[in-house]
């Protein structure tokens, strides 16, 4: 479901490169973390815990991975957990979390965390037509990430696309979409309340 590179680059500005490379070539791996979540995009809203508990899992996983000081969306990451955590506990859920991979490359943690943010903006505006605000999970109204997310592609526009780095990056972006795959298959909500 990923777009044209136009809509995202709308957001991100005209850089390209290395930008467009990792965009490919992770292509397959963003098309099987879609069907990993299908269970949830295609019967919106049902089997919202579980869509939440998963991203949690991955998400912590992913934070995990990376602790280098660079990473630009450390704030972004801490902030959807707590949304989850609470999300998750005003259903009564809980997440099965999965174990870290890495170390992370920063920038392609960086792109998993900006770069699903884009989609979650498609699901939201989904969800909202299928929920009353009130039920409307805090984890979807999380501040817009599109300034950041502009900068990680000028970021990424300054890796040398065929250079060791780039290869770097393209591999833990893989590994990153992974812990979301994974996260996505271990959780026990699958069958719980539906919203
Ligand atoms: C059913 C689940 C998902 C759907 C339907 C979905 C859909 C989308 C869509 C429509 C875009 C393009 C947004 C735009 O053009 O403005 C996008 C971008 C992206 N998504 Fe997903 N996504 C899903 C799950 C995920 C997950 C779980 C991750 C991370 C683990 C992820 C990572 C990304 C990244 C990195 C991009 C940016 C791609 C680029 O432009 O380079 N997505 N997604």
């Amino acid at each position: 479901m990923i777009q044209d590179a136009a809509s995202t680059d709308a957001a991100a500005g005209p850089v390209p490169g290395f930008r467009h490379q990792l965009r490919t070539a992770t292509q397959a791996q963003h098309l099987r973390t879609e069907t990993a979540f299908a269970p949830f995009a295609a019967g919106m809203p049902e089997r919202l815990t579980w869509f939440l508990a998963a991203q949690r899992a991955g998400l912590a996983a992913l934070c995990e991975s990376c602790d280098a000081p660079e990473l630009a969306s450390r704030g972004v990451i801490a902030d959807l957990l707590l949304r989850l955590d609470a999300d998750l506990a005003r259903r009564g859920a809980r997440h099965q979390g999965v174990a870290p991979a890495g170390p992370l490359d920063p920038l392609a943690v960086d792109y998993i965390v900006l770069g699903s943010r884009l989609g979650t903006e498609v699901m939201r505006r989904t969800l909202a037509g299928l929920l009353p605000p009130s039920e409307m999970p805090a984890y979807f109204a999380a501040p817009d990430v599109r300034p950041l997310w502009k900068a990680h592609c000028a970021a990424l526009g300054r890796v040398g696309t065929g250079s060791p780095r780039a290869a770097a990056v393209i591999a833990d972006a893989e590994l990153g979409f992974e812990l979301f795959q994974l996260a996505a298959g271990v959780q026990d909500t699958f069958a719980g309340r539906a919203a």
